[in-house]
């Protein structure tokens, strides 16, 4: 019997601050500069809703006298399926107004200054109380479109109204942008965004992140693409080895489990970091204490079993996933076991070409399987995702 935990057992994104762990220095740059467009990439699973929920919150805490902080909405465009960029426009809006809506009626109820419990409040869905819909507000005239006028006003209205409440601009956090970048309007959108910020008077108090992996970066980089020259672009990895010290030490003490020597190390080189992979195999863990004793490499091989359909995606041999490509895979076939490999040496023994090797160096360090040590130094991540590729 395998206990149930929060977040659907650490599979969905973190919405609850005491349970986040690291990111510090990226949730920093982003309260430093909430006024650009973002863009955050990262492979499936590495942590990218979570660091979305983290600038959130982070966001709206009330500090005593601390700085103001632009007002965030986050927008999870997978899940609220724009059709066209009217649509898209008017969700961006809608989910601004709603967002603020939600504020408010926390904030009767528990002071900001408390931000878990508020938060925790923020996130859960106000059943009993219908939050008005933006749109009887704004007298909008077609209920599910907004040109861009429409949203130039819409902000315009709410920026004075979020100035009364301390918030200085907006911050939209856009997730799963691959919905919109692989669309046929995705470039209205995009253009119409790029615009704003280029030329509008509002444009230093609305701020973006955008967020997704392979297709927000080749959509980036496409000849033509509105988001090329104005994003600026940050990449996601795991966690260090002392954030993932720290959170298998309160996994522990969650779940009533003694830490024993060793464990650490184990689920360190397991994981390699992976946040999802360390919450994972902290699970197998103290579920296979509780049910008798396992050796570590019957442990490893209960992980692969577990595991072996996400591993599956990730290597995407069949090509079919959103996972490595045949060049990456080869490239990640190169990083040692032990130790770690330079870029000079893999650019010898591959006879590569420069630049295509520091993409994919950057690709596969931002999927979280790799992780750059010093400068163009490389080392394995997750050794139970090699044991996988080797067990083929
Ligand atoms: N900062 C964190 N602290 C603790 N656990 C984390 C953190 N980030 C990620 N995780 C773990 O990884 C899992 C996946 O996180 P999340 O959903 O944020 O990733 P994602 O990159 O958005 O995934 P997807 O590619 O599916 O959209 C979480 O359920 C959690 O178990
Ligand atoms: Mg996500």
């Amino acid at each position: 019997m395998t206990m149930s935990r929060p977040f659907d057992n650490y599979r969905t994104a973190i919405d609850d601050p005491e349970f986040f762990f690291g990111r510090t220095a990226l949730l920093k740059y982003f309260r430093q500069n909430p006024g650009w467009v973002h863009v955050l990439l990262g492979g499936q699973r590495i942590g990218k809703t979570s660091t979305l929920r983290a600038i959130e919150w982070s966001m709206l805490e009330l500090p005593p006298d601390g700085p103001s902080f632009p007002f965030p909405v986050l927008v999870n465009l997978q899940a609220e399926q724009p059709r066209n960029a009217d649509h898209f426009r008017y969700l961006l809006i809608e989910r601004l107004r709603d967002a603020l809506g939600r504020y408010l009626r926390t904030a009767d109820q528990i002071s900001w200054g408390d931000l878990r419990k508020a938060y925790r409040k923020f996130v859960e869905q106000f059943d009993e109380v219908k939050i008005k819909p933006a749109f009887t507000e704004f007298k909008l005239k077609v209920s599910s479109a907004v040109n861009q006028e429409e949203f130039r006003a819409a902000i315009e209205d709410t920026l004075d109204e979020l100035r009364k409440l301390r918030f200085h601009g907006i911050l939209f956090l856009l997730d799963e942008a691959e919905f919109v970048t692989r669309t046929d309007w995705g470039n209205d959108a995009w253009s119409h965004i790029r615009g704003f910020k280029d030329t509008d008077p509002l444009k230093s108090a609305v701020g973006f992140v955008i967020s997704g992996f392979r297709g927000v970066l080749e959509y980036q980089q496409r000849v033509g693409s509105p988001l090329k020259n104005i994003a600026q672009t940050t990449w996601m990895a795991g966690f260090e080895r002392e954030t993932a010290d720290r959170l298998i030490k309160r996994r522990f003490h969650e779940e009533r489990e003694v830490l024993r020597d060793g464990d650490n190390a184990f689920l360190w080189e397991c994981s390699g970091g992976y946040p999802f992979l360390l919450q994972q195999t902290i699970s197998t863990v103290i579920d296979a204490r509780r049910t008798g004793e396992l050796s570590q490499e019957a442990l490893v091989r209960r992980a692969l079993l577990e595991h072996n359909q996400v591993f599956r995606d990730w290597w995407n041999s069949d090509g079919k996933a959103d996972g490595l490509t045949e060049r990456e895979r080869t490239v990640y076939g190169l990083i040692p076991e032990e130790g770690n490999v330079s870029l000079d040496d893999l650019l010898s023994r591959l006879d590569a070409k420069l630049m295509p090797l520091l993409e994919t160096m950057q690709i596969l360090c931002g999927s979280g399987l790799i992780r750059e040590v010093e400068n163009e130094r490389y080392e394995m991540g997750s050794r139970l995702f090699r044991r996988w590729t080797e067990s083929l």
